[in-house]
């Protein structure tokens, strides 16, 4: 299985992956945490990216673009995958689709995580990030057994920078002007499957399942 997931930010494209990718043993590969990973390592890459991702901005195609090809190379990665989070824009989606004819696959559906923005804002300014694990709770949808520590590995939980009410903004606007195209880019490929991100995690995780068959 060779899946896309899209939606705007908060749209549980992070928590549905997870579902999905254990469903289909498949990598779950979110390119933002893979920057999130380069910026905990101080690696040059995650010092370009931090700039960009601070502000709710895309970082650059040609940095993103290269992580992305590079990853697909991994073993895990040659019987199936779960991007989340890429491709972004035209420009990726058009790349990603050079990268697959190259190594002669294809992709099977991009499930895209249908949400109002009202929610939005309720489940990002609540969103809390393990500095660990990177595992995502809630403070009230998701709320971890001991308030700011991790579940999974007993760390400290934190909110991250980009989840700010500000740069929240930021991000939902970069989301309808450069993202929001790759859905019809997508729909006209045949690609397409809208799912209602609002409600229960599994029950969501269901209704992508069930689309899938
Ligand atoms: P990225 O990490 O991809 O962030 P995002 O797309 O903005 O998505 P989020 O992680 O905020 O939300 P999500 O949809 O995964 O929701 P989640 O499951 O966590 O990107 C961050 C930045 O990196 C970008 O702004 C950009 O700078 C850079 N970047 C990344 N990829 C790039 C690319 N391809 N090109 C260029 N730049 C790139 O859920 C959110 C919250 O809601 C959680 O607290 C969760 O517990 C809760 N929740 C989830 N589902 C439910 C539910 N059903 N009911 C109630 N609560 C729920």
């Amino acid at each position: 299985m060779r899946l896309i997931l899209v939606g705007p930010p908060g749209a549980g494209k992070g928590t549905q992956a997870v579902n999905l990718a254990a469903h289909y043993a498949i990598p779950h590969i979110s390119t933002g945490d893979i920057f999130r990973l380069n910026i905990k390592g101080e690696t040059e890459l995650g010092k370009l990216a931090k700039t960009y991702m601070d502000a709710g901005n895309l970082v650059p195609d040609s940095v993103t673009n290269a992580m992305l090809e590079d990853r697909l190379t991994h073993s895990d990665a040659q019987s199936g995958f779960l991007l989340d989070g890429y491709p972004r824009n035209v420009g990726q989606a058009e790349f990603l689709a050079e990268v697959l004819v190259k190594r002669s696959i294809t992709l099977d559906a991009v499930l895209e995580l249908s949400i109002p923005n009202e929610e939005i804002i309720k489940r990002l300014s609540g969103r809390r990030i393990c500095r660990n694990c990177g595992a995502s709770s809630h403070v009230i949808f998701d709320k971890p057994k001991v308030d700011g520590v991790c579940d999974n590995c007993a760390s400290e939980l934190y909110q991250r920078q980009d989840d700010k009410v500000e740069v929240v903004a930021n991000r939902l606007k970069v989301y309808s002007e450069q993202t929001e195209p790759i859905i019809e880019f997508y729909r006209n490929l045949g690609l397409l499957k809208v799912i209602n991100a609002v409600g229960d995690v599994s029950e969501i995780s269901a209704s992508a399942i069930a689309a899938l068959k």
